[in-house]
C-alpha cells in the first residue's frame, strides 16, 4: 500500500503515525543524482544547507548523523545570510516546503551570486522559480512543512551521500524497521502517551549527546508546533558546564528532562550522563532515562525522532490544541510581508 492510501494529511496524527513509510516516499530522481555525481566528480569543498523550522530538521539530522563519515564540512544555515567563505567550490543545498521562506531565499540568492551549485527542495514556489535549471526535487504537497520530514530526509540523505562519495544509507530497510519498532511501543514501559501525559504540567527538556542532539532540538520543535506547549532542549557535554546551574531552579518550575540515550555512548559519556542525571534527581526534578535500544545510529535518529512526534500529537489532544494550525507562525510571517 502506498503512504496516499494511507495517510491523511489533514490530519496530524496520521502524518505523524505515517513517519517510517514517508521515509521512502520521495526518492531523488535521475537528474538529480545524476548532477549529484557530476559535483563530487568535479569537486567540492562542501555542502551549505539552508532551511527554517520544519524544513532545516532533515538537513540537520543528516548532518550529524554524518558527522564522522566525512572529511568534508557540512554547514548548516539558518538565518538571511551565509558565511563570506561559500564560494563556487560548495554545493549549496535548501529545503524550503513552502519555497516561501524568505530567510532561506535570501541565503539561497547569496549563495548563487557567490557562484555556489545549488540543489532544492520544495513544493514549488519562488525557491522553484530562483532554482532556475538547477535540480530541484519537488516533494508532495499538503503537508504540514514539519510533518514532511521523512518524505524530505528521504531524498535529501542520498544526495547528500552522492556528493560526499559515501555509501548510500539503505532507508528502505531503517524504515521497515522502525515500523516494526513502533509497534511495540505499547509494552514498552514508557509509551509516547504516557511521556505527553507527564510534560501536560511541566516544561519538556530533551537532552541529546551527538548525532541526538538535533533529535532533542526536533522534539522541542514539535512540542512548540504541534502541541502550542513551551519546551527547551540542549546538548551534552555543553549543558555541564552551564545548564546543570539552572536544575537549583526545578524546586520553583516543574521541568520534565528526557535523556535521549544511545549505543554509541562511550564510558566517558555514559558516566556523565548518569551524573547529569543524578543532579537533576538531587534538586527535586524527575528524569526520564529514553533508550529505544535501537540497532545503528540511523535508526537511533529517525526511531526517536518518530517516538517523540508521537509524543507531541498525544501532548497536544491532552491539552486540546490543534497540532495541524500554526497561527503564530502564519501572521508573524504576514506582520514581516507588511513591514518589508
Ligand atoms: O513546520 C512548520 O510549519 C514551520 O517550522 C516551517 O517549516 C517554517 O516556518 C519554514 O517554512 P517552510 O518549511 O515552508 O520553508
Amino acid at each position: 500500500m502506498s503512504w496516499q492510501d494511507s495517510i491523511d494529511t489533514t490530519n496530524m496524527r496520521s502524518m505523524v503515525s505515517g513517519f517510517p513509510q514517508l521515509l521512502r516516499s520521495s526518492r531523488p530522481n535521475d537528474y538529480i543524482l545524476q548532477e549529484a555525481v557530476r559535483l563530487h566528480e568535479r569537486g567540492i569543498d562542501g555542502i551549505l544547507l539552508l532551511g527554517m523550522g520544519g524544513s532545516a530538521i532533515a538537513g540537520e539530522i543528516c548532518r550529524a548523523y554524518l558527522h564522522d563519515k566525512t572529511a568534508k564540512p557540512i554547514l548548516s544555515v539558518r538565518d538571511y545570510t551565509i558565511p563570506q567563505f561559500i564560494n563556487d567550490t560548495w554545493v549549496t543545498v535548501a529545503v524550503s516546503y513552502s519555497g516561501n521562506t524568505e530567510e532561506t531565499l535570501s541565503a539561497f540568492k547569496e549563495a548563487q551570486s557567490r557562484g555556489s551549485s545549488t540543489i532544492a527542495f520544495t513544493t514549488g514556489a519562488t525557491l522553484k522559480e530562483y532554482a532556475g535549471d538547477s535540480p530541484v526535487h519537488i516533494l508532495w504537497p499538503g503537508f504540514q512543512p514539519r510533518a514532511a520530514l521523512p518524505m524530505v530526509l528521504s531524498g535529501l540523505l542520498p544526495v547528500l551521500e552522492i556528493l560526499l562519495d559515501l555509501d548510500t544509507t539503505d532507508l528502505d530497510t531503517v524504515s521497515v524497521d522502525i515500523e516494526h519498532v513502533s509497534s511495540l511501543w505499547a509494552g514498552m514501559q514508557t509509551t509516547p502517551a504516557d511521556l505527553a501525559k507527564m510534560a501536560k504540567d511541566a516544561i519538556p527538556l530533551f537532552i541529546g549527546w551527538r548525532h541526538l542532539i538535533p533529535v532533542a532540538y526536533r522534539a522541542r520543535c514539535q512540542m512548540n508546533e504541534n502541541a502550542k506547549k513551551m519546551a527547551f532542549s540542549s546538548e551534552l557535554p555543553e549543558a555541564n558546564h552551564n545548564e546543570i546551574e539552572g536544575t537549583a531552579s526545578c524546586v520553583k518550575t516543574q521541568f520534565l528532562p528526557v535523556f535521549l540515550r544511545s549505543n554509541e555512548e562511550d564510558k566517558r559519556i555514559q558516566t556523565r550522563i548518569e551524573a547529569t542525571i543524578e543532579t537533576f534527581i538531587e534538586n527535586g526534578c524527575s528524569p526520564v532515562n529514553l533508550d529505544l535500544e535501537l540497532p545503528s545510529r540511523i535508526h537511533e535518529s529517525l526511531g526517536y525522532t518518530h517516538f517523540l512526534d508521537s509524543m507531541s500529537v498525544e501532548l497536544a489532544e491532552i491539552l486540546g490544541v490543534d497540532p495541524m494550525h500554526v497561527e503564530r507562525i502564519t501572521e508573524l510571517k504576514k506582520k514581516l510581508e507588511i513591514k518589508t
